[in-house]
């Protein structure tokens, strides 16, 4: 739960707004953004790297507000499309704090890129570097970049989450020597001005191995671009990743104690290789928006099935699913949950949330226990729902996806609206 999260006889309640007023006034399912909190992490990671530039990972959540509140609490912001740029020139965020991402940005999207003047662009493949060599001679201006590399270590999180393992789509490996190459044909374009290398190993991440791995091997081929190309990077960034509790058997660091150990590692690496230490960036996207939001979902009809081996389970079905929150179904990602509109002294049964979608894999909290004398109409709320829920949301069975609402100092005010059974119909073409 957030910082500003307590229940008040059985009410669940977010900095002073009760959660039955939220849903009254709002409808559910809901997704509720603990303000103060989401801010309160952004600057966390500001202080616990003092030196470094902390790029938020808008993919994460990003809207007007969220972007809004990352400028505010002076971090810079990460895309990866051209939708997550516009979202970010709409709230007015200073285009030189933007990054930008991805594998398959398309000629559009690095066009309004160095239009728009973002302060880095992550070069991804080789056709990229012609692209922007290209677009840079014809729009006259210089593309500032880096080379994202792949340092080829195991992140120990999701297959589909990691991204510093050899055999999957992003970045220059550095084993074989494309990141070298890469490097090589940056310098030699014109109009590329090389800012330094960048480095993602994964996401959802406890453990610092991995990043120290990545690092060690990242900072020595930042020494080797230096003595064998002649140009010391002036930056390097070591992406995001940072793991958050979803449920009491996550156990993360806290970002002060990430911060110190990954700059340590940096900086005796730094020292091992006589170098320089460059400017670090990281991007946390996750570990700043996850822990401040829940979503508040309205029970509709429960069931109980017996189990193989005896007893029983109890499927509570909510207003929402797998639209909202598909990384249960995506990741077999593990949520809890608690009822948030009252009191029950009635025993606590075991219990599985499900969503309304056509699907037996559309679970929203696999396991908890319930209050036996749940029912329709009561409402639950699930913890940790502020990173990849509602940018992942989908329309599946014609769901309007759900509102996001943030609440501060005990008023709610609504930042995302919640789409309309219009909304989903004005984009049929008759
Ligand atoms: N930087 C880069 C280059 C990334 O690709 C990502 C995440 C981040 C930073 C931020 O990572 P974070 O700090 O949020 O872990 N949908 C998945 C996560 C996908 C992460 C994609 N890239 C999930 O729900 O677990």
């Amino acid at each position: 739960w957030s910082a500003n999260v307590s229940k008040i006889d059985g009410v669940l309640t977010i900095a002073g707004e009760p959660a039955t007023d939220l849903a009254q006034e709002f409808g559910t399912p809901l997704y509720v953004v603990d303000e103060d909190d989401f801010r309160a992490r952004a600057r966390g990671f500001r202080e616990a790297f003092p030196d470094a530039d902390v790029y938020y990972a808008g993919k994460a959540f990003l809207c007007v507000a969220t972007a809004r509140w990352i400028a505010e609490e002076g971090l810079n912001l990460d895309v990866c499309t051209g939708g997550e740029l516009a979202v970010a020139l709409r709230a007015g965020f200073p285009p030189a704090r933007i990054g930008h991402h991805g594998n398959n940005k398309s000629v559009a999207e690095l066009r309004r890129a160095l239009e728009v003047g973002v302060g880095r662009i992550v070069i991804d493949s080789f056709e990229e570097i012609d692209r922007l060599a290209a677009l840079s001679a014809e729009l006259d201006v210089r593309a500032p970049v880096m080379v994202r590399v792949t340092a080829g270590v195991e992140a120990h999180t999701h297959e589909y989450i990691s991204t510093s393992h050899e055999d999957q789509k992003f970045g220059f490996s550095i084993s074989d020597g494309a990141a070298l190459e890469a490097v090589r044909r940056v310098l030699a374009a014109d109009g590329l001005e090389f800012l330094g290398l960048h480095s993602h190993i994964g996401s959802q991440i406890f453990v610092t191995d991995g990043f120290e791995v990545a690092a060690r091997r990242v900072l020595r081929l930042h020494e080797q671009i230096a003595r064998e190309l002649g140009v010391t990077a002036p930056e390097l960034d070591l992406g995001g990743g940072f793991g958050i509790a979803y449920t009491t058997q996550d156990d993360p660091r806290p970002a002060e104690d990430l911060g110190r150990e990954i700059v340590k590692i940096v900086t005796d690496e730094c020292a091992a290789l006589k170098i320089d230490v460059p400017q670090l960036s990281i991007e946390p996207g996750r570990a700043i928006a996850g822990p401040s939001t829940f979503t508040l979902y309205e029970v509709g009809t429960t069931k109980a099935v017996g189990l193989d081996g005896g007893g029983s389970r109890m499927y509570v079905s909510v207003d929402g699913g797998m639209s909202d929150n598909i990384r249960p179904a995506l990741y077999g990602a593990d949520y809890s949950c608690t009822l948030a509109s009252r009191e029950s002294e009635a025993r606590p049964v075991l219990a599985r949330v499900v969503g309304k979608h056509c699907e037996s894999g559309d679970i929203v909290v696999k396991s908890e226990f319930l209050p036996s004398d749940i029912a329709a109409g009561d409402l639950l709320a699930v913890p940790g729902t502020g990173a990849y829920c509602r940018s992942l949301a989908s329309n599946y069975n014609h769901v309007p996806r759900a509102a996001v609402v943030a609440v501060r100092d005990g008023e709610a005010r609504l930042i995302l609206r919640r789409e309309t059974e219009d909304d989903l119909l004005a984009l049929d073409v008759e």
